[in-house]
């Protein structure tokens, strides 16, 4: 079955990015890895990233009109986005909200996530990790 996952601005960059907070993959190795986790729970992941706001909610249409399965980390967009939420609120099958930090540790402005209350679940603060579990969260919930 196929999966969508969708990475927001900046995650592209992880290679200079602060690796204490994100840790030490760069982008295609954090690709690699989402792959191989999805591939593990019978999904075949299409792995996308884009840094802008349009282009996502284009992806999220997409997959409410297919009827896909999401895993999103929105980055900074989780924040304030009401349009990625308004479009995430379309896809009816399972919506997984992910972070590699824990925002609710971090600046209060990312103590907020607009995403939250139309995701399925959300899976924040394990690193790269967070992708994998979200992968058999995806797994379980969809048998
Ligand atoms: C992030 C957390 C966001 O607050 C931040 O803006 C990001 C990445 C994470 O994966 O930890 O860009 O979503």
């Amino acid at each position: 079955m196929k999966i969508l996952v969708i990475n927001g601005p900046n995650l592209a960059r992880l290679d200079i990015r602060d690796s204490s907070i994100y840790g030490d993959l760069n982008y295609n190795e954090l690709v690699m890895m989402i792959k191989n986790a999805a591939s593990l729970n019978g999904f075949d992941a299409d792995v996308r990233q884009s840094d802008d706001e349009a282009t996502i909610i284009g992806w999220l249409h997409e997959c409410a009109d297919g009827n896909i399965p999401v895993i999103i980390n929105p980055a900074a967009f989780t924040h304030y986005s009401y349009a990625i939420r308004d479009a995430a609120e379309l896809v009816k099958a399972p919506l997984i909200e992910v972070h590699l930090s824990n925002p609710l540790a971090r600046e209060e402005f990312r103590h907020t996530s607009v995403i939250s209350g139309v995701a399925t679940g959300t899976i924040a603060g394990f690193g790269p990790n967070s992708y994998a579990l979200a992968c058999v969260a995806l797994k379980n919930l969809l048998g």
